[in-house]
């Protein structure tokens, strides 16, 4: 049994996780902004879990978030919510942008930094959902490939100076998943290019193998896993 903070947990992504996580016995500390979506999921699974409510891309949220987990032994961090919006980067909005980076960089950096040294003391994991699109500069997806890149390179330089305490930090890319992250456009546009959009509950089950398997980095699909690489070589 482990004591593992998913946030993001009443997305797509997040149900997938915390419903395996649950069934593998684990005590389960649920974030989320919507309280309503929140407390459905976690009567569903049970009183032993946590829930708790926060909007990451606040101050005032992240710093209570932060003062309710600090006071408890957490075994994973699982940074997992996060936003996009697809479109031509000249119809983003500024806010947007910005919004896209509280949450998807600022929040988790922040989050695991004050929560560093129990993780270390703990020989604790913080696993980082990243995505493709942080190997791959996207089209259409400037501002959100630049967070990706962004938690991509926190990962690698986070384990890079804490692996020789015990800590691991992971980063796993996902491809496409079928949630509502994605609208119709995107779905149009990945049914033309022919990507794969992977089941939420497929891509858990990744994740979780890579968490019990202690790898620090992951892709997800093929042939993504080798466009992650070859890209440096692309235009
Ligand atoms: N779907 C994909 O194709 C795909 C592919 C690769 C990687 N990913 C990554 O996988 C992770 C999960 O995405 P998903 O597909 O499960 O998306 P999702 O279904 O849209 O869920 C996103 C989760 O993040 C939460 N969130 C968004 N803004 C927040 C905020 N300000 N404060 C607190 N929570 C906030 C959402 O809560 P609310 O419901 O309150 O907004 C929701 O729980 C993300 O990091 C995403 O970038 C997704």
């Amino acid at each position: 049994m482990q004591r593992i903070v998913i946030t993001g947990a009443t997305g797509g992504l997040g149900v997938a996780l915390a419903s395996l996580l649950d069934s593998q016995n684990n005590e389960l500390v649920l974030v989320a902004r919507d309280e309503i979506a929140l407390r459905a999921l976690h009567e569903s699974l049970g009183a032993k879990h946590q829930m708790l409510v926060a909007d990451l891309s606040s101050t005032v949220d992240l710093d209570r978030l932060i003062e309710q987990l600090l006071t408890q032994k957490i075994d994973v961090l699982i940074n997992n919510a996060g936003l996009n919006e697809f479109g031509e980067f000249t119809d983003l909005a500024p806010a947007m942008i910005e919004q896209m980076f509280n949450v998807n960089v600022i929040a988790p950096m922040k989050l695991t930094q004050a929560l560093l040294a129990n993780l270390v003391r703990d020989k604790a994991t913080v696993l980082n959902i990243g995505s493709v699109f942080g190997y791959i500069g996207f089209p259409f997806y400037a501002a959100y490939s630049a967070t990706k890149f962004a938690l991509r390179g926190f990962t690698e330089a986070l384990y890079r100076e804490y692996k020789d305490q015990g800590l691991n930090v992971l980063f796993v890319a996902p491809r496409a998943i079928a949630t509502n992250m994605n609208d119709g456009r995107t779905e149009a546009m990945n049914k033309e290019l022919g990507n794969t959009a992977d089941s939420p509950e497929s891509v858990a089950s990744q994740i979780v193998q890579a968490l019990q398997q202690g790898q620090t980095r992951k892709v997800i699909g093929f042939p993504e896993k080798l466009f992650a690489r070859s890209n440096w070589y692309s235009k």
